[in-house]
Parts: structure tokens; C-alpha cells; sequence
């Protein structure tokens, strides 16, 4: 442990070197241009890529380049994600658009990272039919950008060939976790902290554990220090962030429970709100709903993924739980957090899923009432399990469940939405509504928007707003005074 601390520190100290070298030369063109160079990042899949694309943020930042809202920069990422096969897709028709871009723009930097990286099929192609791309990085890496801008620009001056210049520096998996590098966080009052990396469960169907390698918890000393540090820069709301949170420590010496862990983030002055996601219904311990139970700051929302009602699918999906269990998991912490909102993930036309097994789903989804469900069609991931099963769905059964499922899902939203109509709830506000100037959009515990009319200067603080009215999946309030 003390040795991967070692290892780890002077890796920080090295890649902070590097960052401060880049720094110093683009000041020196700085000088003679007078003009400053800007990045812009497209960041796709889920919020641990959201976090890994702050972290890259914080470190160009740091080497002197500020962020533009399009991909007319000059420096231009794409934080990818592989999740499903049409996430892929959007990533191959981005890099379309942004070779033709970059044909106008001498200088301009390409690089893609994240999931999709981590599969050689897609950087072969990226290889033969996007040689422009300049720089290419996964998952397990992210900390050493500044080290492959420099090898990218140290390549300009001695490759003969445009394919020699382009720097790929891909790890199968890593132990490292290097803290203590610039950083960079989107709001200035709530933000994501990573507490566990990778992920070991291998569900039959899901290609992150191939991609996001496995599991590693960070220690609760860096994961203290760091929302302590944050409370004290103005933060009231952390998202503690991991494939499966509940997971949390078991790696570690001595062994921490993510319950544990809990408690002490909750000791800390100035955090109000703390969030989670994921947590895997297997590894939910009856020590965190009583955690769950007695907490004044965990926010009353818990994101379940069910994928399937399906005992016999579940246990093909490899989840580890029936579907006995997560109904008996549901109602014991609705019984200890009865004001609970739970939401989950769901994946239709799962390899031999029949009409049978989809009607155990509806069941689960008609029995636990979710507040919100996210409703995905299977998709094939090369090198999974699920991928050489031989009883694949035809799609037009596959698409003809989904529907079925999303009408239940949103009638029986319909007739619950509005639980809190009428009340009065604390609402940390985030935003200047998109739509809207004069409203304001805010959070409720449990995670519901409001939208109410008020001044920009509440952006951050936890108010009272009456919900006036409910719209479904939001409400519109006003303030309390
Ligand atoms: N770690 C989280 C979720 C990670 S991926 C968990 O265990 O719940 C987010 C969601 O994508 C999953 O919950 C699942 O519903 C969906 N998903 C993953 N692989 C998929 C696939 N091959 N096809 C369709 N949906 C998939
Ligand atoms: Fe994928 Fe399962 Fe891990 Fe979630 S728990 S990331 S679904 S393998
Ligand atoms: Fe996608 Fe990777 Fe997240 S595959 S869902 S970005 S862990």
C-alpha cells in the first residue's frame, strides 16, 4: 500500500512538471501572439466520464488553455463512452464533423479518451479511417495528458509521416490512483467525487468492467480531505461517484464499508446534501439503510438498477440477486426512508428474455412504483458474455416490449407524479432556467426540479419553495419567505 502511495506521489510530482514546462512555452507564444489558446471537450456516457472530463479541464487550464463552448478550438476532446453500440456511433459522426473543421485550422488538436478507447476494434478503425486524430488515451490514464500534448508537439518536429505523429498510450488496467493534480469542477456548490474506480461484477451484458478495469477504492483519507476541502470552497452538495458505491473499501487494509464511510462525510461542517450513485442491489447492506435512516444529509433518492424482474434472467445477466430479493430490498428501505424516491435502469430483449420474463419485469415495475426508470434496448458488446449467447431477440420483439414498457412506466409516473404538490421542501437552486430567465431551477432531496421565479444571486444556497403546482416530471413553486 505505502509502495503504490510512493509510486503514485511521484507520478503527481512528475506530470505536474510537465504541465508547468507546457505552461511556461505557451506563455512565450502568448507573448508574441497575444492570443490565448482554447480547448472544448464533448463529453459522452455517464458521470464518471463527467468527472474524469473535469479533471482534464483543470489540467489544461492549468497549462494555459480557456474553454470555448464549440469544437472550433484548438484543442478539441472527446471523452468517449461504449456502454451501448450507439454511443459509438455518435463518437465516429463527431470525428466526421471535426476532421473537416480541422483541415481550416492549422494547429489544431484532436484527442479522444475514455470507454470507447479501451476497445482495440474502435481505435483500430479510428487508426485506418481518422489519422488525423492526434492524441488517444483511456480510462486508466487521464493524468498523464499534459505528458502526450507534450510528446504530441515534441512528434510535430520529427515525424516524416501525419500517422507518426499521433501519440496513443492505452493500459490494459492499473492500481494506480494519482491524487493531488489540477482539477476543475462545473458548479461552484456541488460536486462529484469519486470514491471507488472500475468494477468487478461482470453483469453478462456490460462492457465496463473490460473497459474501466478493476475495482479500486480510493482511501477515505483522500476522499475526506477532499469533500472537506471542498466545503470549505463553498460546496453544500457531494455526488459520491462509483459503478457500484456499495462496493466501496473492500479492497482496502483495513477493510472500510461505504456505511462507514458515509458517516464520516457526514460529520463534515458545511456539506448539506450528499448523493451516491451506483449502488448493485447484491452489495446494499442493511448497515447503509440504517445509515440511510438516521442521516439529515443523504438525500432522499436511490438510483436501484433492476435490469430485468426476471429471476432466471437476472441470474443469466449475472446479477447475483432474484427477483425476491430486490423486492425485499425495496421494502425494507421504504420502510426506513419512507419519503424515498427510487429510480433504476432497466434492459429490455436481454439474449432468450421472453414474454414471460418481460411480464416479471412489468410486475417489479408495477409493484415497486419507481419515480423514474431509464429504459434501455440490449445492446451487443463484443467480448461480453451475453454477445455469444446464442438465443439473441429479434429487434422488432426486442422494440415492441421496450414501448410496452415505457407506456407502463410513464401512466404509472403520471399517477404518482405530484407526491409533494402543496408542501413545502428545501431546494438547493442550480440554475438560471434554459427556457426561462426570470425562474430559477433547483433540486428537491429527492431529486425532483423546481422551477420558481427569483434572483440569480440564490444560485447555490438551500432555500424553502412552496410546489405549487406539479408537471410531471417537475414542479413549479415559489420562494418562501
Ligand atoms: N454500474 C451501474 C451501471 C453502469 S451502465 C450498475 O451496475 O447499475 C448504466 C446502465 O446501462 C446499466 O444499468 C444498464 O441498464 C445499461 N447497460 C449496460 N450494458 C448494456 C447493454 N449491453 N445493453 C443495454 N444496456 C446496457
Ligand atoms: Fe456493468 Fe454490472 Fe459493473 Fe454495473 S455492476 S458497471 S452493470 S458490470
Ligand atoms: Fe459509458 Fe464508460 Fe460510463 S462505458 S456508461 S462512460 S463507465
Amino acid at each position: 500500500m505505502e509502495n503504490t502511495r510512493n509510486i503514485n506521489e511521484i507520478e503527481a510530482a512528475k506530470q505536474l512538471d510537465i504541465i508547468n514546462e507546457l505552461k511556461a512555452m505557451y506563455d512565450i507564444e502568448y507573448e508574441k501572439t497575444k492570443i490565448i489558446k482554447t480547448y472544448h471537450i464533448e463529453t459522452f456516457g455517464c458521470q464518471m466520464n463527467s468527472r474524469d472530463s473535469e479533471k482534464i479541464s483543470g489540467i489544461l487550464r492549468q497549462i494555459g488553455y480557456k474553454e470555448t463552448d464549440t469544437e472550433d478550438a484548438d484543442f478539441v476532446l472527446y471523452n468517449t463512452c461504449t456502454v451501448r453500440e450507439n454511443a459509438n456511433n455518435r463518437v465516429f459522426g463527431r470525428l466526421g464533423y471535426v476532421g473537416k473543421l480541422k483541415k481550416s485550422r492549422p494547429g489544431m488538436l484532436v484527442a479522444l479518451c475514455g470507454c470507447m478507447m479501451q476497445e482495440t476494434t474502435a481505435v483500430d478503425k479510428i487508426k485506418e479511417s481518422y489519422p488525423f486524430v492526434d492524441i488517444i488515451f483511456g480510462t486508466h490514464n487521464i493524468f498523464k495528458l499534459a505528458e502526450l500534448i507534450k510528446t504530441r508537439l515534441d512528434n510535430e518536429k520529427t515525424a516524416v509521416k501525419q500517422s507518426d505523429k499521433m501519440v496513443i498510450d492505452l493500459w490494459k488496467d492499473t492500481e494506480m490512483i494519482v491524487e493531488n493534480l489540477p482539477n476543475e469542477r462545473k458548479y461552484s456548490f456541488k460536486a462529484g467525487v469519486n470514491i471507488i474506480f472500475g468494477c468487478n461484477n461482470y453483469c453478462s451484458y456490460c462492457i465496463v468492467p473490460y473497459v474501466r478495469g478493476r475495482e479500486r477504492s480510493r482511501s477515505p483519507k483522500d476522499i475526506i480531505d477532499e469533500v472537506k476541502a471542498l466545503a470549505a470552497d463553498g460546496v453544500v452538495e457531494v455526488m459520491l461517484l462509483g459503478q457500484n458505491v456499495n462496493s466501496y473499501g473492500k479492497n482496502l487494509e483495513p477493510r472500510v464499508t461505504f456505511a462507514e464511510l458515509l458517516r464520516e462525510i457526514e460529520k463534515i461542517e458545511g456539506i448539506e446534501r450528499i448523493r451516491f450513485m451506483t449502488s448493485h442491489p447484491k452489495d446494499l447492506s442493511q448497515e447503509l439503510i440504517d445509515v440511510m435512516r438516521d442521516s439529515k444529509k443523504i438525500c432522499k433518492h436511490l438510483h436501484l438498477p433492476l435490469q430485468s424482474g426476471s429471476s432466471r434472467l437476472l441470474k443469466i445477466m449475472n446479477r447475483k440477486y432474484t427477483k425476491e430479493d430486490y423486492l425485499d430490498l425495496v421494502d425494507r428501505i421504504s420502510k426506513a426512508v419512507p419519503d424515498i424516491s427510487l429510480t433504476t435502469d432497466i434492459i429490455v430483449g436481454f439474449p432468450g428474455e421472453t414474454e414471460e420474463d418481460f411480464l416479471e419485469t412489468m410486475d417489479v415495475v408495477r409493484k415497486v412504483n419507481f419515480d423514474s426508470a431509464f429504459t434501455f434496448l440490449y445492446s451487443k458488446r463484443t467480448g461480453t458474455p451475453a454477445a455469444t449467447m446464442d438465443n439473441q431477440i429479434e429487434e422488432s420483439v426486442a422494440k415492441e416490449r421496450f414501448e410496452r414498457l415505457l407506456a407502463e412506466i410513464q401512466s404509472l409516473s403520471s399517477l404518482s407524479a405530484g407526491k409533494d404538490e402543496h408542501t413545502v421542501q428545501k431546494v438547493l437552486v442550480e440554475e438560471v432556467n434554459s427556457q426561462d430567465e426570470n425562474l430559477l431551477t433547483g433540486r428537491l432531496s429527492n431529486n425532483m426540479l423546481v422551477h420558481f421565479p427569483g434572483d440569480k444571486s440564490l444560485i447555490g444556497q438551500i432555500i424553502p419553495v412552496y410546489l405549487e403546482e406539479s408537471k410531471g416530471f417537475y414542479y413549479i413553486g415559489s420562494q418562501v419567505w
